[in-house]
């Protein structure tokens, strides 16, 4: 089976997605299927400039990213809630991709996090759209990690129903 990337859907600093994605990736490896994070903390500083329109695809570091966004088949994106949809740099980092390469035909599955109560659910929503007008295919199956800080540990997520549902959705993108 094709590797699955993890998008830590964000590039702030101390992020919780990247937290998450690492669980994801641990779910992943447990069940011996390959996956690798793409952490959005990697894009260069200056990539709303470097990566973009008319700069699109000249920016090496960018193009690390946009190589492994075109040669991947299954995706999973770690929402974090911010302003009540999800991170721009998400939106960016997207806009910043091969059209229609990147997502024609390809499977995603997304997780949302937010500090509050909402567990990013519209901002998966809007994302769910974005994917489906650029061809990708979303699972049904979307946790919402509402309050996440309260029930991650250490790197572990201690809630179970979480967990339980983090545990299904993965099995679900392998068969999707
Ligand atoms: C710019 C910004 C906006 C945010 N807006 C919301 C929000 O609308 N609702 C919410 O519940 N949490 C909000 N948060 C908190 C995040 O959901 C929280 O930090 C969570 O851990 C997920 O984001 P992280 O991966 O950056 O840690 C916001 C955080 C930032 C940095």
């Amino acid at each position: 089976m094709e590797k699955i990337y993890i998008i830590s859907g964000t590039n702030r600093k101390e992020a919780l997605s990247l937290q998450v994605a690492q669980i994801y990736k641990n779910e992943f490896d447990a069940l011996g299927v390959a996956a690798e994070i793409i952490d959005l903390k990697s894009l260069p500083a200056d990539y709303l400039f470097s990566g973009l329109y008319e700069n699109a695809g000249k920016s090496d570091e960018a193009n690390l990213l946009r190589e492994k966004m075109k040669e991947g088949k299954k995706f999973v994106f770690v929402i974090a809630e911010y302003n009540g949809s999800f991170p721009g740099v998400l939106k960016a980092f997207v806009d910043g991709l091969e059209f229609p390469d990147s997502f024609t035909h390809k499977k995603c599955a997304l997780v949302g996090l937010s500090a509050g109560l909402q567990g990013a659910v519209l901002a998966m929503s809007h994302f769910t759209d974005i994917l489906n007008y650029c061809g990708a295919h979303v699972l049904a199956h979307k946790p919402k990690l509402a309050g996440i800080g309260s029930h991650l540990n250490r790197g572990s997520i201690t809630n179970e129903r979480y967990m339980k549902h983090i545990k299904q959705q993965v099995k679900e993108l392998i068969d999707f």
